[in-house]
């Protein structure tokens, strides 16, 4: 069978594990039952290759080709969870793209001088406790373990009832069996597209965070309560969500508020409460935090007027990432595929502080993503499998 026909058999497998009929798009959050089925499926392709499948007692999962024990490891992989409604390929491109990839080495014959490991990191979107990347932030001790144990999801459970138990944290003796670590990714983007190219190296990521704006009003009958009399904190959200996008605009930054919670979210009352959740990113840190004290700033100005209060939380900032040099050059220079920055996150981020870090990005003909439509032809996902093996067996094989 042909690569593209490969990709797509593996790829059929997974494509119904907790996709929502109606909008198409996938519901699989951290610890969720889709995620946990994913993770099997993930313990079912390792077995099948007999890979041992080793859990850091953070949620993240490692399949391994050759002894842990060994170190010098190259790892690869990338994550299986998904926003609200996200598309198929972001996160689990990477994974099934890693198994198929250890098939393409073995049917070349070639036998690893370092064990290989394919990793699947848990709740890298933050779609369900708020802090993306948090298995690699727990793996790594980027987040300490008793914060992260107290997160909350929207229902109110925390990551350690989630997880059946408090998560591990740290596990640098792990960590350090690795010594590279290349993720593959679906492209957030459309540089590919435009440069007719199926696969990219990344250079960097932008700088990001999330800032959680809390404001408060008094709640108060709609019809009512005159026009004068009210302390209504729709409004100060309402001028924030505007005083983000020009301050963005105006920097060639990006700002989203992309969820908001009203309490008591009536339409006949004034709320008493609106919560709203700022993404921003930039490309240095010095026009993400004038971005993010200029929108404070202004919105502190407007909750004067409007006889609100606000108070602003950062639940997680990342600050820029700059890929391995050499090693993102070595991997340029041997699939003769452009160098692009991304405005996304990753777990790569979050791993390239602690060992030489890379990321391929396989072409997404439209650049739409965290939406159903974000798509990518199993042609160029067989060739994103390609360059990966080809970027395994020189790690392994050195
Ligand atoms: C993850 O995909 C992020 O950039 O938010
Ligand atoms: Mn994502
Ligand atoms: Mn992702």
């Amino acid at each position: 069978m042909h690569l593209p026909d490969r990709f797509r058999k593996l790829w059929d497998e997974l494509a119904p594990i907790g996709r929502d009929a109606q909008s198409g798009g996938y519901l699989r959050y951290g610890w969720s039952p889709a995620e946990l089925t994913c993770r099997q499926w993930f313990g079912e392709q390792a077995a099948r290759r007999g890979m041992a499948v080793e859990e850091d007692g953070n949620g993240n999962l490692f399949a391994w080709w050759g002894s842990p024990e060994q170190g010098d490891a190259v790892l690869t992989g990338s994550h299986f969870d998904s926003v609200p409604h996200g598309g198929a390929y972001d996160g689990p491109l990477g994974v099934v793209s890693a198994f198929l990839a250890v098939d393409e080495l073995r049917q070349r014959g070639v036998t690893p001088r370092r064990p290989l490991a394919v990793a699947a990191f848990a709740e890298e979107e933050g779609s369900r406790f708020g802090v993306p990347c948090l298995g690699s932030r727990l793996l790594t001790g980027a987040i300490d373990a008793g914060r992260a144990a107290a997160l909350v999801d929207r229902d109110g459970i925390s990551l350690t009832e989630a997880m059946g138990g408090p998560p591990a944290g740290a596990r640098l003796d792990l960590l350090h069996r690795f010594t590279t670590f290349v993720e593959l990714h679906v492209e957030q983007g459309r540089a590919l597209a435009d440069l007719d190219a199926p696969v990219g190296v990344a250079s960097a990521i932008w700088p990001h965070g999330r800032w959680r704006f809390d404001f408060r009003g008094e709640g108060n009958h709609a019809g009512t309560t005159r026009m004068a009399d009210r302390r209504d904190p729709m409004l100060t959200y309402a001028f924030t969500v505007l005083a983000a996008n020009k301050e963005a605009r105006l920097r060639g930054a990006h700002a989203t508020v992309g969820r908001v919670e009203v309490e008591p979210n009536a339409t006949n009352a004034i709320p008493s409460l609106v919560r709203g959740w700022l993404d921003a990113r930039a490309a240095d840190t010095d026009t993400l935090d004038g971005l993010v004290d200029a929108v404070r700033k202004k919105v502190a100005e407007r909750a004067a007027r409007d006889g609100t209060t606000v108070a602003v939380a950062a639940e997680s900032v990342t600050p820029l990432v700059a890929f391995h040099a050499e090693l993102s050059e070595r991997l340029r220079a041997l699939l003769a595929a452009p160098l692009l920055p991304t405005g996304a996150g990753h777990d790569a981020g979050v791993l390239s502080a602690h060992l030489p870090t890379a990321m391929l990005f396989v072409r997404n003909p439209t650049g739409v993503s965290h939406s159903p439509a974000e798509a990518a032809t199993d042609e160029d996902c067989a060739a994103g499998v390609v360059a990966l093996s080809v970027v395994l067996e020189q790690l392994t094989c050195l």
